[in-house]
């Protein structure tokens, strides 16, 4: 093995076991050299605030064993509007007999089960330390694909089957902190922020909506820090460019995000301009297509061949012709929309199934195919 190798082998291991982290100077690069390239700043950052947080929490032996894919039937104890112009209900689910739920973290979500047979996928926004109950909210989608009216539709009462919580957007409970939330994407980071104000944090938040009615939650916001938050709907400010999102995004902190596209968009691209180590988003809805060609699905259930333009995804064209097609995240990685592939060469963009899946099956929501025809098992 070559010096150069077993030293680039050296540093990347203890940078990994946070060997460098615990340094006050900055740990090597890659090659060696005595400064930190971003690369490995953000290995530093991301990687030790991880093992932080992994550390940070206790372990609880009443819940150590929950499998998120095992299936919890709660039931629905409360349900409130939060947000009039926006039509945004939070629903409270608890177990019937008042037993402790699962524990969660900030970022978590829950799979919901709804009778009809849809599957939809909401974030916790209540406290984590609260066992007694999990509170999730709900925009309406009058055009959507009928989740959300269901959702709207439950009462106190009625029975849920609901899968979790799991955690695709954690929360690094450690350093400074910018949150950032538009809309409903609100409702992640407003357990952040929560957990970041009783951790004593440094963090400040920057919430935007359509207007202050369309905005879930703002009056528990109100009750937080004035000097760290600031509300700012597009009626009175107008829309946030991303430079005016990151203004006080912290210098060697994390910036988390939740919000439409095109405001996530903007974040990423402008993030790289502050000094900030990390940023952490989630997205609602589905990514936008990039670098796709048309291409033909054919469904084995009725032989029809459906065209999928270059910026559209093949669930959503199957969706139109079959209603009851079944998906959830439309992000490639719940896995419900999966579907057998019986003929074609799929191009593969999830981030959810082995390569042994692969070989029989793809998630329509987000791979698609490199012009010609599939063939699925719909
Ligand atoms: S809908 Fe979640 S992976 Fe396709």
């Amino acid at each position: 093995m070559s010096a150069r190798l077993a030293s680039t082998r050296r540093i990347v291991r203890d940078t990994l076991l946070g060997r460098n982290w615990e340094r006050h100077e900055p740990p090597p690069d890659l090659r060696g050299r005595p400064h930190a390239d971003r690369a490995m700043r953000l290995t530093q950052a991301v990687v030790g605030r991880y093992l932080g947080a992994i550390g940070a929490y206790d372990y609880d032996p009443a819940f150590a064993g929950h499998n998120p894919d095992s299936a919890l039937e709660l039931v629905v104890s409360g349900r409130r509007v939060v947000a009039h112009d926006d039509d945004v209900v939070a629903l409270r689910f608890a177990s019937p007999d008042g037993a402790a739920l699962p524990h969660w973290h900030p970022g978590a979500h829950l799979d919901l089960h709804l009778p009809s047979g849809l599957r939809r996928q909401y974030s916790l926004c209540g406290d984590p330390a609260d066992r007694t109950g999990y509170t999730i909210a709900v925009r309406l989608v009058a055009d959507g694909g009928g989740g959300s009216r269901e959702m709207h539709a439950l009462a106190p009462g009625d029975r849920v089957t609901i899968r979790g919580p799991r955690n695709g957007f954690p929360f690094v409970p450690h350093g400074a902190a910018l949150f950032v939330a538009g809309g409903i994407g609100v409702t992640p980071i407003l357990a952040m922020v929560r957990q970041a104000r009783a951790l004593g944090m440094d963090w400040r938040f920057v919430y935007t909506g359509r207007t202050r009615a369309a905005m879930p939650f703002l009056d528990e916001i109100a009750a937080f820090e004035s000097d760290r938050v600031l509300v700012r709907p597009d009626d009175e400010f107008g829309v946030p460019t991303a430079a005016e999102l990151l203004e006080h995004a912290p210098a060697g902190g994390a910036v988390y995000c939740c919000g439409p596209a095109p405001m996530l968009d903007g974040v990423r691209a402008e993030f790289d301009r502050t000094e900030s180590a990390a940023l952490h988003f989630e997205r609602f809805g589905p990514p936008p297509v990039r670098d796709g060609v048309p291409f033909e699905v054919q469904l084995v259930s009725t032989g029809d061949v459906l065209e999928v333009p270059a910026d559209r995804s093949a669930l959503d064209v199957i969706a139109e012709q079959r209603p009851d097609v079944a998906y959830s995240c439309r992000q490639g990685f719940c896995g419900t929309c999966r579907v057998r592939v019986l003929a074609g060469e799929p191009d593969h963009r999830d981030a959810r199934l082995t390569d042994d899946e692969r070989r029989e099956s793809m998630l329509p929501c987000v791979s698609r195919c490199d012009g010609g025809r599939l063939v699925l098992d719909v």
